[in-house]
């Protein structure tokens, strides 16, 4: 599988049909694909076909057990990848789709047994990204779509991204540039009684209670006693090869851990952020975005970790941030990424 020619389309926002039609073409033939979504790249394939969704696991060396999201181009074609539509998952999906919103719902008859991993829901996702929109329109199909990296790395930002994790393991690549958000769609599950948050993500908890009213958040950081209920959540991930770990503290003290970590003669990076960069010493600062807006944060951290890689860092130091809004989700990527632990001063 490491030696094919992995195709790269490159295509802009206002896409043509003739473009994608070769990437369509292949997924039609049940090839698997990397396009771009509002979020991160995903890596497609046929969500109706076992073949398909097989070569996704392959790809990516993602474990079995681990379900995957799939993605719609227009709501009908919902009716026969699901059960039912409760009451406020209806709600969620005329307040957020397109968007970054993925919900849990009792699963249909058509999906691939692979797509849910045995499990009886299935998570659906309308992305909100022209190209994504018109590949998946274009196919004709559901698409089953991972985040398109090497199982357990930080999620694709770019094409470029895919290239490092997935070139000559994969059909082809449809480039449209970076992804805007750049964390992960936030994943609710309806299939139960109670609203639940499963993943944080793009879309803001505030924003869901908006529509809902109070939701259940799922905690499982430390929780390694109860079963996850997204089987996603146990696996190490987001993490580069560098070791990341996250300070909450002044910078004089990130600083003076960096110095006694240089020390050793480890090479040591920095995470911080536009306000902060200039006032650090190591061997790499990198800033993932402005304090001020943390969509800057999200839209430039899986970026920044993969930069650490490419620079041959050995342990990065990282800031924290507030957990609210979009900040939910970035101290969620950051803390899987970390191995869940946080320094203190
Ligand atoms: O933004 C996104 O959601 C991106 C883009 C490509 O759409 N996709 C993405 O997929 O992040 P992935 O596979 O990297 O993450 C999907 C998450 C996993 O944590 C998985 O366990 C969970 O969704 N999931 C999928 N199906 C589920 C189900 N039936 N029940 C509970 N969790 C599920
Ligand atoms: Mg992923």
């Amino acid at each position: 599988m490491e030696n094919r020619n992995t195709i790269r389309w490159i295509v802009d926002n206002d896409v043509h049909k003739l473009q994608l039609e070769e990437a369509a073409q292949c997924l039609r033939r049940n090839e698997v694909v990397a396009f771009p979504t509002e979020t991160v790249y995903g890596l497609g394939g046929n969500a109706l076909s076992d073949e398909a969704v097989g070569k996704i696991f392959a790809a990516k060396g993602r474990p079995a057990d681990n379900p995957l999201i799939v993605h719609i181009a227009d709501t009908g074609q919902m009716d026969s990848l699901v059960r039912s539509v409760p009451e406020k998952a209806r709600k969620l999906i005329d307040r957020f789709w397109p968007g970054p919103l993925t919900i849990i719902l009792p699963s249909g008859q058509a999906v691939a047994n692979n797509v849910t991993a045995g499990l009886s829901t299935v998570a659906i996702r309308f992305p909100d990204h022209p190209v994504a929109r018109a590949l998946i329109e274009q196919t004709g199909l559901p698409i089953a779509a991972p985040s398109a990296n090497r199982s357990g790395m930080p999620s694709p930002t770019s094409a470029a991204h895919v290239e490092q994790d997935l070139a000559g393991r994969i059909a082809g690549i449809v480039d449209g540039g970076e992804t805007g958000i750049g964390v992960e769609s936030t994943v609710v599950d309806c299939s139960g009684d109670e609203v639940a948050i499963l993943r944080p993500g793009g879309v803001t908890r505030a924003e869901i209670e908006a529509v809902v009213g109070p939701v259940i958040v799922e905690k499982h950081e430390d929780d390694t006693a109860n079963a996850p209920k997204s089987p996603g959540m146990k696996y190490r991930h987001y993490s580069p090869d560098a070791e990341l770990r996250l300070v909450d503290g002044s910078q004089a003290f990130v600083q003076s851990l960096v110095d006694k970590e240089r020390e050793k003669g480890t090479r040591v990076g920095v995470l911080t952020t536009d306000e902060h960069r200039m006032t650090y010493l190591a061997d790499s600062v990198i800033s993932c975005g402005s304090q001020s807006d943390l969509y800057t944060v999200a839209h430039g951290l899986y970026g920044a970790l993969r930069a650490f890689d490419a620079q041959n860092i050995q342990v990065i130091y990282g800031e924290v941030f507030p957990e609210t809004g979009v900040g939910e989700a970035i101290m969620n990527r950051l803390r899987k990424s970390a191995g869940g632990y946080i320094q203190y001063e």
